[in-house]
């Protein structure tokens, strides 16, 4: 249970709002690579933190993410030309740089141009390429942090795989989704043993044969490691841990030799976010067949309504339930698909839940003490200035597990170095 204000406070994100400075303080995900992919190619809107932008590439491949609309007279620069190292204004033709700063007022006399020119520039943010991703950080400029470090976003190209979806919720309860191993026994039942990115692991089998998982949780530098035991062999729980680095990343503990994933949650708005989710495996290429299994939506991907990031399965057509799948056991919740099942409950409890509401049980510690942490960090940031984890990049470097280790072992020992990425080696995973 969480009070109403609590609530508010963590989950709006907007200019002004505390956890919206809590998330200007990161690199984030702002768009795929993807959708910018050659130079002077088409401008695409971009809602980040309830903040209106255009994202583009101008003639020299450089990357901007600029105000929407133009400081003339307001007109959506989506409509604009990307041409000649900048963005033109559709309307009366002003035009903008990566920056955002205006180079050319074309109606003014020519002697009039630069200085007209200097006093107006758009709100800008640095647009950076690092594996499949455009980054962006939207936080003060004096105070940028070093570029990121995650491992799925450094590894060589052919190692690794992102997509995002369209979520229709706040990011919070997304992020909720991913921290709470419990579901996986229940919600994922069919998936373990029917997905091509999940089945065949050794692990599968004490998921599904011990629903009654324990959690121990402890703190990061950088956020939590959740840990999840379940029985094993004789003598031995089988562990999975999940990093949660703050605000939003959460890496999905292995299964067998299968790619790691996991997931960015990223506010478009208060009752909407950006669901990104990466699979990487740290020594090896993808198989061309693990390649499109990612893309025909398995595993943590989804498929999507044609030339749109929404996923196709989405609210409007209740996901495309599927009752007698339900019935006979090959899904628990009747909708197909891993990362389809968690959205479509996460968007069911309505676009901001109630948290005063909920009752909460011991499976959900690692929720409960995810929040204390974001909450003590808003406000530390707010009363002091102080920098919060995971903007250090040291506190990027994580790997998540799978492992039996003996009963008598605490995960935070047996696990050591399998916790930390370790170039050239592979993950821990059964
Ligand atoms: S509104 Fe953009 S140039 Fe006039
Ligand atoms: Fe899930």
């Amino acid at each position: 249970m969480l009070k109403q204000e609590i609530n508010e406070l963590l989950t709006q994100t907007g200019p002004g709002t505390p956890m919206g400075a809590l998330f200007r303080q990161y690199w984030i995900p702002a768009l795929l690579a993807e959708e910018l992919p050659e130079n002077d190619c088409p401008p695409v809107r971009v809602k980040l933190l309830s903040e209106r932008l255009i994202a583009f590439r101008d003639t020299e491949g450089r990357y901007g993410l600029i105000d929407e609309f133009c400081a003339h007279r307001g007109v959506s620069l989506w409509f604009g030309r990307n041409e000649e190292s900048g963005l033109r204004c559709s309307y009366h033709g002003w035009k903008y740089d990566v920056t955002g700063q205006c180079v050319e007022i074309p109606s003014e006399p020519d002697e009039r141009q630069s200085s007209m020119c200097a006093k107006i520039k758009l709100t800008g943010y640095p647009l950076v390429k690092i594996g499949d991703v455009l980054w962006t950080y939207m936080g003060d400029p004096r105070a940028t942090p070093d570029l990121p470090q995650w491992e799925f976003a450094h590894v060589p190209a052919q190692q690794t795989y992102t997509s995002k979806r369209w979520q229709e919720c706040n990011w919070l309860q997304a992020l909720e989704g991913g921290i709470d191993s419990s579901h996986v026994s229940w919600l994922h039942s069919g998936g373990l043993n029917s997905d091509p990115l999940f089945r065949g692991a050794r692990g599968n089998a004490y998921n599904l044969a011990d629903r009654k998982v324990f959690f121990e949780v402890v703190e990061s530098d950088g956020g939590l490691l959740i840990g999840a035991r379940r029985n094993a062999e004789e003598g031995h729980y089988y562990w999975r841990i999940t990093p949660w680095v703050m605000p939003s990343f959460t890496m999905i503990p292995p299964r067998g030799d299968h790619p790691i994933h996991g997931h960015f949650w990223i506010p478009i708005d208060d009752e909407n976010c950006w669901t990104y989710s990466y699979d990487y495996h740290p020594v090896r290429s993808l198989s061309a067949a693990e390649r499109q299994a990612m893309k025909d939506g398995h595993g943590v991907h989804c498929e999507y309504v044609p030339g749109t990031y929404r996923p196709l399965q989405n609210k409007d057509n209740d996901y495309m339930m599927d009752r007698e799948a339900q019935k006979r056991g090959d899904t628990f919740s009747g909708v197909k698909g891993i990362s389809m099942q968690d959205a479509s409950l996460q968007e069911s409890m309505g676009p901001i839940v109630d948290r005063a509401k909920e009752r909460l049980v011991s499976t959900d510690s690692g929720i409960i003490m995810a929040r204390r942490k974001l909450w003590r960090a808003v406000e530390a940031l707010r009363d002091e200035g102080v920098r919060p984890p995971g903007v250090d990049v040291a506190h990027q470097m994580v790997r998540s597990a799978a492992m039996v280790l003996p009963k008598d072992q605490s995960f935070v020992d047996g696990c050591g170095d399998a916790l930390r990425v370790r170039p050239g080696e592979k993950h821990a995973s059964v």
